[in-house]
């Protein structure tokens, strides 16, 4: 018997460790422990989700909100329609200090100047880049598009003020990392 339970915990062990090493196709960021269809009941993100090395994450409601079925429909299947080439991410670049860097900050950490006094905090876009959800592309377009007005955030809405393909190309340029491009 006792040597039952233990081989059930083991057992135990070794498959919660394999879901965890599942559930991150991508190589997951650090702190990540779940990811779009991960329906556990934190969604495998606690309060304070995304807590990478180097702070500055704050707790973004966005993602438990959209892994828990929260996208829009007409957002649910959007696909990035631009070529993942380097005009593209060169397009995203400039996109991105035009409109993006005041509060991502150059390198995407969050730490722009018009980000001192946001709460929660801009997000880390750099950390996002390495996870499963910042390479969700109906999560990212939803976001960019949609802003932060229904959770109370400063992410502006751009669905207004800039086409479609300048949003994806920005997208596109946050999921390669922030790369150091020539004319940004
Ligand atoms: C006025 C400041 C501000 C500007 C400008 C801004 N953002 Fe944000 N952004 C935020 C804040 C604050 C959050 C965190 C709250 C939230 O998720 O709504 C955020 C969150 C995000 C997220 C969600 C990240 C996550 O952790 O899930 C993405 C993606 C994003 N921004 C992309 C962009 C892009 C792309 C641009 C430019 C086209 C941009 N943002 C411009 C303030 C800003």
């Amino acid at each position: 018997m006792r040597n039952y339970l233990l081989a059930a915990g083991v057992a135990g062990a070794l498959f919660g460790s394999a879901a965890f090493v599942l559930a991150q196709p991508m190589g997951g960021g650090p702190g990540w422990g779940g990811g779009p269809g991960m329906m556990g009941p934190r969604g495998g993100m606690g309060p304070g989700g995304g807590m990478g090395p180097g702070g500055g994450m704050g707790y973004s409601p966005r993602r438990p909100y959209a892994m828990h079925g929260g996208l829009p429909d007409a957002y649910a299947r959007a696909a990035n329609p631009l070529p993942r080439n380097r005009a593209t991410i060169e397009r995203g670049a400039r996109v991105y200090a035009a409109n993006c860097a005041s509060c991502h900050g150059k390198t995407g950490r969050g730490d722009g100047e018009a980000a001192k006094d946001l709460n929660p905090p801009p997000a880390n876009l750099a950390w996002l880049a390495d996870t499963r959800v910042g390479q969700w592309d109906p999560y990212m377009f939803w976001t960019v598009s949609e802003g932060g007005a229904q959770f109370n955030t400063a992410m502006p809405a751009f669905k207004e003020t800039l086409p479609k393909e300048d949003i994806w190309s920005a997208i596109a340029y946050i999921q390669a990392q922030l790369p150091d491009v020539a004319n940004k």
